[in-house]
């Protein structure tokens, strides 16, 4: 098949080829598989975009858009954009990823399934203020649709009106995002990768292990823990298969498939959760069409499942078509 490989660019210059990790190593494993693949990377030109697609005409798109130019959330309209060129391509669409990246919205969803998450409030710039009630402190503050940790650090846990509102209008002005306030979920944190449409299935649970955090500081994964290597945070956690009885396994592989079908997820995603000492399983969010670097949890838990890297990346690219042909 003709497959290309479709990225963002994080250099300006349209015609670099400096491809984050996971470019080459999903277009390695679709030409393994037999396939002629090429990569089209874009930074913010829509013509250049339209034109490369235009002039391959590839049997499918293997969507790794994950921005436009400055826009985080233009991996929404890029997938509009194929649906409009009438491109097959991986992963969710522009309704599914808008579900799943606002995580007020989510929360919505996950309620009419009865699955657990956070209670919360949104603080919206354009709509009015939302919540169902009831919040108690400590309130965890982030982003509504950012993702990554942006916007998540030190001050994210407040413990009262204050500074619960200093963090609302810092998200508000920095990240030109509406904030979202929630219950602070004290527990174990897991990563569930779900494969399929249909009847989605879920992969080994993947582990946080804060073992080596600093004390005394909230056991979170804000930007430091995920992306600053030199910083405590980060070299204080490890993201490890977890080591978990059979019925707990199971049970939070349920809540992952059915968070994934409520949010309509298509081809592979990754549920994040945290487990209270009580036993109760919380829905942090739902990332649809997930990162999918060869260490990461996503790839980690399918390796454990036996899928090995080309096979999770064919694996994906037989679902896509699947879903097509349906
Ligand atoms: N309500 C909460 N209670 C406890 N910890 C939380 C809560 N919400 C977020 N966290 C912590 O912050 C981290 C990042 O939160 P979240 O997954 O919502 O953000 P994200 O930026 O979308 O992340 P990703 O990079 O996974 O897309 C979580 O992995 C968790 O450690
Ligand atoms: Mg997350």
């Amino acid at each position: 098949m003709k497959i290309t490989v479709l990225t963002y660019l994080d250099s300006e210059d349209e015609n670099s080829k400096d491809y984050e990790a996971v470019v080459p190593q999903v277009a390695k494993a679709l030409r393994s598989l037999g396939h002629r693949v090429s990569v089209l990377g874009v930074h913010a030109d829509v013509k250049r975009l339209i034109a490369g697609l235009s002039r391959r005409r590839p049997d499918l798109v293997f969507n790794l858009m994950e921005m436009f130019g400055e826009n985080v959330f233009g991996d929404i309209p890029v997938t509009g954009l194929l649906d409009l060129l009438g491109l097959k391509y991986t992963g969710s669409g522009p309704g599914e990823l808008y579900l799943s990246q606002d995580k007020g919205l989510t929360k919505k969803l996950l309620a009419f399934e009865d699955i657990l998450y956070p209670r919360f409030a949104v603080f919206s710039r354009q709509q009015a203020f939302e919540t169902g009630g009831n919040l108690r402190m400590p309130l965890f503050v982030k982003p509504l649709r950012s993702d990554s940790s942006l916007g998540i650090g030190g001050k994210s846990l407040v413990h009262d009106a204050v500074a619960l509102m200093e963090r609302v209008n810092a998200i508000r002005k920095e990240l030109n995002d509406s904030a979202l306030a929630e219950e602070f979920i004290d527990g174990r944190e897991f990563y569930v990768g779900v494969l399929g449409n249909g009847q989605p299935k879920a992969l080994p649970p993947v582990e946080v292990d804060f073992t080596g955090f600093p004390e005394g500081v909230p056991k979170v994964l804000d930007s430091k823990a995920k992306w600053d290597e030199r910083s405590k945070e980060f070299k204080g956690t490890k993201s490890v298969l977890a080591n978990l009885p059979d019925e707990l396994r199971a049970r939070l592989q349920k809540v992952a498939v059915d968070a994934y079908r409520a949010l309509r997820v298509r081809d592979y995603g990754r549920v994040d959760l945290r487990l209270t000492d009580t036993g109760d399983i919380y829905v942090l969010e739902v990332n649809a069409s997930c990162y999918l670097e060869r260490s990461s949890e996503f790839a980690m838990s399918a390796a454990a499942a036996g899928i090995e890297y080309p096979k999770l990346i064919e694996r994906i690219v037989e679902l896509a078509l699947e879903r097509y042909r349906r």
